[in-house]
C-alpha cells in the first residue's frame, strides 16, 4: 500500500469534523491534512490523540493552503455554508461558488494530480465550477473530479431496506442524475437484491429520497444541513477512491462526474468504476423502467441549467 495523503478542506465544519474522524480511522490513508479558515488547529490536536496510524496535521488561512495540498493524493472539499430552512441547495450558490473556485485554484496549483471530491453544495454547479477552473489552468483531468452524491445512495439503501425488510448491508440502490431535488433519481428497478415496487410505492420512495436532505434541514431548524450522514457517506466514497488508487479492482460507486451517458448534459451521476487514476470508467445506466425514463426526461432542464450556472460563473463572471 503506497503512502496516501488526504487533504480535507473545511475540516472544522459540521461535515468536516466527523469526516476527519472517519478518515483518521481509515486503513488506507497515511496522512490527513486538515484545512479550514477557523478552529482547525484545535480539531487536529483533538483528533491526533486517537491511536490510529494516520498522521494528522492542521493548516489554517490561505497562506497555509499550499502546504496542506502539497503531495495530496485525494482532496475532499466540504468547505462552504450549509442550507437553512426554506433554502434550496441552489440558494447556496452565491457564497459557495467563490469558495470552491478559490480552493480549486489552489488545488490546480499545488496538487494538480490529486483526485478531487466535492461535497460543497450546490454540487450540480460546484463540480462544473471546479472543472472550468482547472481547465482554465490547463490541469483538468475529468477522471479526477468527482461530485460526492453518496449520501443519496446511503439514504436510498437505508429507506428501501427498511421498507422492504431487506438486509441493510446487502441492499444497494443506484442513484443517478444530480444532487438536488428532482435531479436525484434512485433506480429502484435496479435494487439489489431484486425488489418489486408498486407504482405508488415507487413514486413515494423516490420523493422520500429526493426530499431527505430538506427533512434534515427542517429538523435542524436553522442550525444547518446533514452533517453526520454526509460525513459517513463521504468517508465511504473516500475509502472506495483510496482502494481504487491502491489498485484494488471492481470498486464501484455512484458519483457526479463528466459523462457522455446522457447526451443533453456534460456532467451526470451514475455508477463509475474507480481505479488507480480516479474514475476508470463511467458505466451506462442499465435498463430504466417507464417511471424512471419519465423522471429522467423531466429532470434534465433543471440539471442542465444548474450545470450551466456553474460553467458561466467561471467563463463569464
Ligand atoms: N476555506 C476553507 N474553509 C472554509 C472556507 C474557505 N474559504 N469558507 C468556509 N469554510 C469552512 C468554515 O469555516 C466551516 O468550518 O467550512 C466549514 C463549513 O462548515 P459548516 O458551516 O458547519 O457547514 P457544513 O454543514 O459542514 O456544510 C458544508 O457541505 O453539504 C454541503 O451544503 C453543504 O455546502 C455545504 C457544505
Amino acid at each position: 500500500c503506497e503512502a496516501r495523503k488526504v487533504a480535507l478542506l473545511g475540516a472544522a465544519g459540521g461535515i468536516g469534523q466527523p469526516l476527519a474522524l472517519l478518515l483518521k480511522m481509515n486503513k488506507f490513508a497515511t496522512e490527513l491534512a486538515l484545512y479550514d479558515i477557523a478552529n482547525v488547529v484545535g480539531v487536529a490536536a483533538d483528533l491526533s490523540h486517537c491511536n490510529t496510524p494516520v498522521e494528522v496535521t492542521a493548516y489554517t488561512g490561505p497562506e497555509e493552503l499550499g502546504a496542506c495540498l502539497k503531495g495530496a493524493d485525494l482532496v475532499v472539499i466540504p468547505a462552504g455554508v450549509p442550507r437553512k430552512p426554506g433554502m434550496t441547495r441552489d440558494d447556496l450558490f452565491n457564497t459557495n461558488a467563490g469558495i470552491v473556485q478559490a480552493l480549486i485554484q489552489a488545488v490546480g496549483k499545488h496538487c494538480p494530480q490529486a483526485v478531487i471530491e466535492i461535497i460543497t453544495n450546490p454540487v450540480n454547479s460546484t463540480v462544473p465550477i471546479a472543472a472550468e477552473t482547472l481547465k482554465s489552468m490547463g490541469v483538468y483531468d475529468p477522471k479526477k473530479l468527482i461530485g460526492v452524491t453518496s449520501l443519496d445512495i446511503v439514504r436510498a439503501n437505508t429507506f428501501v431496506s427498511k421498507e422492504k425488510g431487506l438486509d441493510m448491508k446487502d441492499t444497494d440502490v443506484p442513484v443517478i442524475g444530480g444532487h438536488a431535488g428532482a435531479t436525484i433519481l434512485p433506480l429502484l428497478s435496479q435494487t439489489t437484491p431484486p425488489t418489486s415496487f408498486t407504482d405508488a410505492e415507487k413514486k413515494a420512495m423516490t420523493e422520500k429520497i429526493q426530499n431527505a436532505g430538506t427533512v434534515v434541514v427542517e429538523a435542524k431548524a436553522g442550525k444547518g444541513s446533514a452533517t453526520l450522514s454526509m460525513a459517513y457517506a463521504a468517508a465511504r466514497m473516500a475509502e472506495s477512491t483510496l482502494l481504487g488508487l491502491n489498485g484494488e479492482p471492481n470498486i464501484y460507486e455512484c458519483a457526479f462526474v463528466q459523462s457522455d451517458v446522457v447526451a443533453e448534459v456534460p456532467f451526470f451521476a451514475s455508477k463509475v468504476l474507480l481505479g488507480p487514476h480516479g474514475v476508470a470508467k463511467v458505466m451506462g445506466l442499465g435498463e430504466l423502467d417507464a417511471f424512471e425514463q419519465a423522471a429522467l426526461a423531466s429532470m434534465l432542464p433543471q440539471l442542465k441549467a444548474e450545470i450551466q450556472k456553474g460553467l458561466d460563473f467561471v467563463k463569464n463572471p
